[in-house]
Formats: C-alpha cells, sequence, structure tokens
C-alpha cells in the first residue's frame, strides 16, 4: 500500500518482498554479456532467468513469473525489438518493464524502443551500479504503477459502488419526495373537500394555512396567501380580533379543546352569517403543543331554521292567545247573547199584559165611578134601606172602600208603569248591537245593567242590601255599541258585588249595617269635554300589589274554580279599548276599595 510520507513515498513490506521475490529475465546472445549481469544481479540478491535469443525469451515467458526483462538490441534472427512487440502484444505479459540493452557503439534508435514500450536503455559495457539501480528502479516503478493499477481498480469499483449508491439513494430521495408530494397533495385535497373552514396557526397566533373554503370566505384568492397572517390582518374589526385571539388563548393556556364557539360574523360577500368554531390544540408526536387548528362550520341555516321554528312558535303562542280570547269572547258573547235574548224575550212577553193592564185601568177606573155614582143614587133615592142593607155597609165598610178603591187602582196604575219602564230597561239592556255604533244615553245602559243585577243587590239574610248611589253628570248622546258597553258595566259592577260579598264574609250583619257595602257611579264628561268618563267605585277590601299586576290578564281570577273565570275584565278591556278607543284604568287601596276608570271619547 502506498502511504505518504512527507515529500517522499515509502513501500510497505508487501512491495519490497514482492520486488525481492521478482525474477529478472536476461535475453543476450553473447554468453559472456549474459554472464556478466546475471552475475551482477544474483549478487544483488535478485533471482535472474537467461535466454539466449529472442523466440526463447517468449517461451520462458509462458512459464516463468518475469518481474522485469533486461532485454538485448541486437541479436540474430529475432532482434530485440521484435522480441518487445510479441512480449507486448501479449496481455499476459504486456506489463512486464523492458529494459533494453545496447552497446555505445550501436547507433540504434532509442526512440523506437521506447515507443514500442521500453522503460529505459543500458549501455554495454555495463556499469554494475547503473544496472542494478535501473533494475530496482524500475521494478519498484512497475510494482508502484501495478499497484496504482490495482487501487485505481478499486477506486474505481469504489466509485462504481458509490455511484450506484448515490443514483440510488436518489431513485430513493426522489421517490420519497414525490411520496411527500402526493401526501401533501392528498392532505390538501382532503382539506379542500371538507366543507368546514379549517385553519391553523402556530403559537405566536401566526396562520400557517388553511383550506380552501377558509380562503374564499375571508376574500383571499388562494390559501397560501394566509401564511404570515394575523386576525388583525383579516378583514374583522378590531374587537373580533382581539375575541379570536382571546380564545386562541385559552386554548394555549389550558392546552384544552374550546368547542362549539357560537358567533354572528359577516362574509368577505358581505354575507351576514352564523359561525360555530372548534378550536383545538396542534401537538407534536412528542406531545409539545405547536399550534391551535380551527375548525369552523357555517350553521347559518341550521340558526335560521331555528329562528323559524321560534318564529313560528311564537306565531303558534300568538294564535293561540288569540283563539283563547276568540273563545272567551265567544263564550261571553255567548252569555251575553243568552242574557239578551232571555231578557227580550221576557221584556216582549210582559209587554202584552201590561200593555193590556195599562189599557184597561182607565176603563175600570170608569167603570168604578160609574157604580159609586149608582150607589149614591140609590142612597139618595132610599135613604132608609132595610135592616141586611144596612149591615152589610156596615161590615164592608164601605166609605173606606170608596175612599180607598180610586187610590188603589192608582197604585196599580204606578205598578204598571214601573213593570213597563222595567220592560223597557230589559229591552235597552238586551239591545242587539249593529255592526256600527250608534247615539246611546250611557245613563240608560248603566240603569238596566243595575236592574239585571238587581237581585244580587238585594239584602240577604247575612248582609243589608247594597247601595248604589248614582251621580249622574250631564252626558251627551255617545256613539258606542250599547251591548258592548253594558257587559263592560256588567263586568265590573259584578266583580264589584263580588268583591264586597266577599269583604263581608269576615264581618257580621250589624257591621255591615254600620258601614254599609256601597257602590258608587260617577258619569262626567272630562275637562277638555273629549270624552265621558264613568267611575264605578266599591268599598271592598281593594286588592293586593301582585293581584293588581295580573288583573287584565287573560284567564287570571282570585275566585274559587266555577265561580270565576278571569275574562271579564280582559274583556272590557278590549272593549273600552280596542272597540271603543277609549281607556279603562283603576285604582285600588288594599282594605278602602277600588275604582274603575272607563273613558270613552265622544
Ligand atoms: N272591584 C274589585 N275588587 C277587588 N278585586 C277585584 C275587583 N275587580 C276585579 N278584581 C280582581 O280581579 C280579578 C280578575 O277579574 P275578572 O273580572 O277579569 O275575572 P273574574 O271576575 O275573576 O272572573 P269572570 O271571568 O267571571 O269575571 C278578580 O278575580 C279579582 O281578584
Ligand atoms: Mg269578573
Amino acid at each position: 500500500m502506498i502511504k505518504p510520507s512527507g515529500n517522499s513515498i515509502t513501500f510497505d513490506n508487501h512491495v519490497t518482498n514482492l520486488l525481492d521475490n521478482g525474477i529478472v529475465l536476461i535475453v543476450d546472445d553473447v554468453p559472456n554479456n549474459l554472464k556478466v549481469l546475471s552475475d551482477t544481479l544474483a549478487h544483488a540478491g535478485f533471482e535472474v532467468a537467461i535466454a539466449t535469443s529472442g523466440e526463447r525469451a517468449i517461451q520462458q515467458l509462458e512459464h516463468t513469473p518475469v518481474s522485469l526483462i533486461l532485454l538485448d538490441v541486437m541479436m540474430p534472427e529475432m532482434d530485440g525489438f521484435e522480441t518487445c512487440q510479441h512480449i507486448k502484444a501479449n496481455p499476459r505479459t504486456q506489463n512486464i518493464p523492458i529494459i533494453f540493452i545496447t552497446a555505445l557503439s550501436e547507433s540504434v534508435n532509442k526512440v523506437t524502443g521506447f515507443e514500442l514500450g521500453a522503460v529505459d536503455y543500458i549501455t554495454k559495457p555495463f556499469q554494475q551500479s547503473e544496472v542494478l539501480a535501473r533494475v530496482r528502479s524500475h521494478l519498484k516503478l512497475n510494482q508502484l504503477s501495478r499497484t496504482l493499477e490495482a487501487k485505481n481498480t478499486e477506486l474505481q469499483h469504489l466509485t462504481e459502488q458509490l455511484e450506484q449508491r448515490v443514483t440510488q439513494r436518489t431513485q430513493e430521495l426522489f421517490t420519497s419526495v414525490e411520496t411527500l408530494k402526493q401526501t401533501q397533495q392528498l392532505l390538501r385535497l382532503v382539506f379542500d373537500t371538507i366543507p368546514q373552514w379549517v385553519a391553523w396557526k402556530n403559537l405566536n397566533l401566526v396562520y400557517m394555512g388553511c383550506n380552501q373554503v377558509f380562503a374564499k370566505a375571508i376574500g383571499l384568492n388562494s390559501p397560501d396567501e394566509i401564511v404570515g397572517k394575523t386576525d388583525y390582518d383579516l378583514p374583522t374589526t378590531p374587537q373580533q380580533a382581539d375575541w379570536y385571539r382571546s380564545w386562541d388563548t385559552r386554548v394555549i393556556e389550558s392546552g384544552q379543546a374550546e368547542l362549539h364557539i357560537v358567533e354572528e360574523s359577516r362574509l368577505a360577500d358581505g354575507r351576514q352569517i352564523w359561525l360555530d368554531t372548534n378550536k383545538m390544540p396542534l401537538r407534536d408526536i412528542n406531545g409539545n403543543l405547536f399550534g391551535i387548528l380551527l375548525v369552523t362550520e357555517d350553521i347559518t341555516e341550521r340558526q335560521q331554521a331555528e329562528e323559524e321554528l321560534k318564529q313560528q312558535k311564537q306565531n303558534l303562542e300568538q294564535t293561540l292567545v288569540e283563539l283563547q280570547r276568540a273563545q272567551m269572547q265567544l263564550v261571553q258573547s255567548e252569555k251575553m247573547s243568552a242574557l239578551g235574548n232571555l231578557v227580550a224575550g221576557v221584556a216582549h212577553e210582559i209587554n202584552n199584559p201590561v200593555g193590556f193592564l195599562g189599557g184597561n185601568i182607565q176603563p175600570a177606573l170608569d167603570y168604578i165611578k160609574d157604580i159609586f155614582g149608582l150607589l149614591d143614587l140609590y142612597q139618595q133615592k132610599y135613604p132608609n134601606p132595610d135592616a141586611d142593607i144596612q149591615d152589610e155597609i156596615e161590615a164592608i165598610d164601605l166609605d173606606y172602600i170608596r175612599e180607598d178603591l180610586p187610590k188603589l187602582v192608582g197604585s196599580m196604575r204606578e205598578g204598571v208603569k214601573r213593570i213597563r219602564d222595567i220592560s223597557t230597561s230589559l229591552r235597552t239592556f238586551s239591545r242587539a248591537d249593529s255592526d256600527r255604533p250608534v247615539a246611546c244615553n250611557i245613563h240608560d245602559g248603566i240603569d238596566s245593567t243595575i236592574l239585571i243585577l238587581k237581585h244580587r243587590l238585594k239584602a240577604s239574610e247575612t248582609r243589608p242590601e247594597i247601595q248604589v248611589i248614582k251621580e249622574y253628570g250631564q252626558l251627551p248622546l255617545v256613539e258606542c255599541f250599547a251591548g258592548q258597553l253594558n257587559q263592560v258595566f256588567v263586568n265590573i259592577l259584578a266583580n264589584a258585588i263580588d268583591a264586597l260579598e266577599e269583604s263581608n264574609i269576615v264581618r257580621g250583619f250589624e257591621e255591615i249595617k254600620a258601614n254599609p257595602n256601597c257602590i258608587t257611579i260617577i258619569t262626567q264628561i272630562s275637562d277638555d269635554k273629549q270624552k265621558v268618563i264613568i267611575n264605578i267605585k266599591d268599598n271592598a277590601h281593594g286588592m293586593t300589589e301582585p293581584i293588581k299586576q295580573k288583573i287584565f290578564d287573560h284567564l287570571f281570577t282570585t275566585k274559587a274554580v266555577g265561580k270565576g273565570t278571569g275574562l271579564g275584565l280582559a274583556i272590557a278591556r278590549q272593549i273600552v279599548e280596542e272597540t271603543h278607543g277609549g281607556k279603562l284604568s283603576f285604582n285600588s287601596v288594599l282594605g278602602e276599595g277600588t275604582e274603575f276608570f272607563i273613558e270613552i271619547p265622544i
């Protein structure tokens, strides 16, 4: 092996041994020359072979491992150059170094020798040291070039192997790059196929990537444009960006996902949408946090559906309320119309006999007058009747009858008049409403209502009669739906009576007598003369605050099941405010009483 050592080159033992063992073939036709040379070389330690002609030398090379050839140029038959040509033509021997031997006197062309492959020339007569030096040097040189060749071959082999490995590695690398590229493409395809918006940020909350949907939503041409941006670079308000980052920070600090963050947002195209975002920590294979993954879903449709559902529910509830209202109105108006019909029927039925009575009272009085005149005539003509007649006159107290009978018939007339008034009132109350308001006397309405409720005002075993105090002002005729207004009066008066009855439960008869139940009805025109105000007040127990809040609510009642439906005031308010454009308000003091104000525009 060649080992560099300073500037010189040294040979290792292996090479030296090869040199030592090398056989040097001497070819010369002059025996003396052969002897001198072989002696010199043998003496110097070389193994020597000899040949006396070119042909023999070639033969000998067949079976002798020769390291170097000393070849005489001038030989009979085959000269040195020709022999050289043969040796160099044989691949087995072509690498054996050949040194030509020439006599100084011989004028050979040395160049020819070198061209044929000789390595050197030695001139006769020989200088022993020169021969040895040249032989040694060429043996070494040859050996070195052999080694070099071997090294070269080895190096070439290694180079080939290396090249092969490089090619293989390059191929492998190429394949992995291809695979990586394909994986990346697949990943991108997957991300872009997902309908959700996907994006990822590093720990500094800088975007590192996103999918197509996300890019499009925020107005970017390609997902690559998002790399390096923060939320403040996107089309959001700074407040919104702050908000996003506060969620991101929470995820980073806790290492936990934040799910279903719902927000209303505006897209790059101006569309208003609802978003549901999940923010999840991203970790490497060692579990170290390196970023956040954002997955956002457009839930606008779902939200809209929910809104619609909510709206529908509200509509349904509204419809239900309206239905309930309609139902209660139906019930009430049914009640009222049944009552009205009954009242009207009764009034009508009474009318005939009352007319009949009223019509006959005067003739009856006339007849009585006639009969009394006849009696007077009898007494004049027969001043002394017999004892039986005398007794009968005394028995029946004729004088008293004569005096009382006209009074009696007069009071009958009064009674008939009252029945007629009642009948008129009943007909007023039961008056069927036309489809538009008509001018009415409010007082008639109130009076007829009181009449209808008379039975409830009357004294009972537990209490004296409920007093109704009327303080009617001067009212013009009011354009209204009289039947419906009567319904309002009935409800308010009935409530007052109910409240009075209730307040009586804890009071004795005398106590009530000392402080009687009283309903006061005051009517007046407002100061601005724009409306009539009907004020109905009672001196019952009044109402507590929580009750006051609810009295106009549908179905709110404090009364026992079956006694109250909780519709009276709701309907009353509707009639006053919606039908007549007026106002129904009240005032109530616990323990003192309640007053209602019905205001109807004139
Ligand atoms: N004058 C009043 N004094 C005290 N409480 C009253 C008076 N008027 C009404 N209220 C209270 O208001 C509630 C609601 O009255 P509303 O007339 O609407 O229903 P109701 O009388 O209970 O039932 P109904 O449908 O039969 O009239 C009553 O249950 C009662 O508690
Ligand atoms: Mg009521």
